[in-house]
């Protein structure tokens, strides 16, 4: 039995659900889940292999390699199952697909803030890519000194005999953004941090020196381009 059944299975028993209901749950999650995750899976190749095409082409015209890496993430059964609960929405596929943006993740991760609004804009020109939502935590960073680039898009994938539109939640970020997001995740992850606030403007404060960071880098990449 999968993580994800046996956690519904445990959900069932302490909501005391019949049989039959409970069934129907598991159900929800063999097929049909299995499917939606490997399409899921396509449209992170999908939109990947866009960014190593742009990638190729853009390392050509501005010198440098605007894409440091790319990571893929699909988010697995039990953070979808966490989600769907605390957010009391239908345990079947249809619900997360309707519901959920974030199951299939690219982060692509620049060299300078510079490259992430040219790349951002190059992607969403593609005539095959279709922005619902675009949060920007580097012109309006969080409270909390969070900084990156988040686009929920709809892209296509071809099947054998179809074309399904696929949702995924790309994030970019420079160097720097991400090794603060990491290391602030891993500091606050399920950590219940009661406190008097100062590892919270410590926290901003490194966001900051981070953003300062980049900002520097990014006036001596110009200034050397200049020279060239
Ligand atoms: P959820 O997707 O339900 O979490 O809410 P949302 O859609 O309002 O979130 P948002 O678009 O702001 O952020 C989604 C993702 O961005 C998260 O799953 C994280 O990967 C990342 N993120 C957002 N805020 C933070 C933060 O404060 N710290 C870190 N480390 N990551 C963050
Ligand atoms: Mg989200």
């Amino acid at each position: 039995m999968t993580e994800l059944k046996s956690k519904i299975f445990e959900q069932a028993l302490l909501s005391q659900l019949s049989k039959k209901q409970v069934k129907e749950r598991v159900d929800a999650y063999s097929l049909p889940f299995k499917e939606l995750m490997a399409y899921y899976r396509c449209a992170m190749m999908e939109i990947e292999t866009k960014f190593r095409v742009l990638s190729e082409e853009l390392s050509i015209q501005y010198d440098h390699n605007p894409i440091e890496t790319i990571k893929t993430r699909l988010k697995s059964p039990e953070s979808i199952f966490d989600k769907l609960t605390r957010k009391n929405l239908p345990l079947t596929a249809q619900g997360i697909e309707e519901n959920l943006n974030d199951i299939a993740g690219i982060r692509v991760i620049c060299s300078f803030p510079s490259d992430i609004y040219r790349l951002a804009d190059s992607f969403l020109k593609q005539d095959d890519v279709f922005l619902l939502e675009r949060k920007d935590y580097i012109k309006n960073p969080k409270e909390n000194g969070y900084r990156s680039l988040h686009l929920i898009v709809e892209t296509p994938i071809f099947l054998h005999d179809c074309k399904k539109m696929m949702k995924a939640e790309v994030q970019f970020r420079t160097i720097s953004m991400d090794w603060w997001a990491s290391t602030e995740h891993k500091i606050r992850y399920k950590k219940d941090i009661a406190e008097d606030g100062s590892i919270d403007r410590e926290l901003v404060e490194c966001a900051r020196l981070a953003a300062e960071l980049d900002s520097r880098m990014e006036d001596i990449q110009r200034a050397v381009q200049s020279n060239l």
